[in-house]
């Protein structure tokens, strides 16, 4: 388990990173997003599929609990589970997911399907300071995202 903590004091900020965080993924990752509401974890995302040029597609209504970014290198799945419970929440394709080296999985309120993956993920906990300036918190459990933390902050260093 590594632990990093990078600070932001605006939303472009919070952009640049994610821009940073893209550019290391490799698809296989998973990251779990938290944090209070209106800390930013839906800005980093957003960072992320614009800094790869992904496409939000098409989802049915009854998966709003999940969107689809995609090009030909990248499935990025941004999954909301704000307010629901671990019995609330079943397949959103998880099996599918895991099975494809392209797919990326972004997951704010993530605590319903905490045990429904694997446990090698990215922890980023955004938090609220004064104004615009958030703290994030970045926490590897396992060795995929120690070394996507080890990347990233190897960039930050080098250029944030
Ligand atoms: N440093 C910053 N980084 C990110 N967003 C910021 C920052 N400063 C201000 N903001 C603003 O804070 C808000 C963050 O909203 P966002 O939707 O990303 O929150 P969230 O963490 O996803 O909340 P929720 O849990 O409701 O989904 C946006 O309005 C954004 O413009
Ligand atoms: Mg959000």
């Amino acid at each position: 388990m590594k632990k990093s903590i990078i600070q932001t004091s605006s939303r472009e900020q919070t952009l640049a990173l994610a821009g940073l965080f893209a550019g290391i993924l490799q698809g296989g990752e998973i990251v779990f997003l938290r944090g209070p509401i209106g800390a930013g974890k839906t800005v980093f995302v957003k960072g992320i599929a614009a800094a790869l040029h992904l496409k939000s597609s098409p989802t049915s209504a009854s998966f709003s609990l999940m969107k689809e970014y995609k090009n030909k290198k990248y499935r990025l799945f941004h999954i909301d589970l704000f307010r629901l419970e671990e019995g609330e929440v079943f397949n959103l394709g998880f099996e599918e997911m895991l099975e494809d080296e392209q797919a990326i999985i972004l997951a704010e309120w993530p605590d319903p399907i905490g045990r429904m993956l694997p446990q090698d993920r990215l922890e980023i906990h955004f938090k609220l300071k004064q104004g615009d300036e958030r703290e994030i918190e970045l926490t590897s459990h396992g060795k995929i995202s120690e070394r996507l933390l080890e990347k990233l902050c190897n960039l930050v260093k080098k250029s944030f």
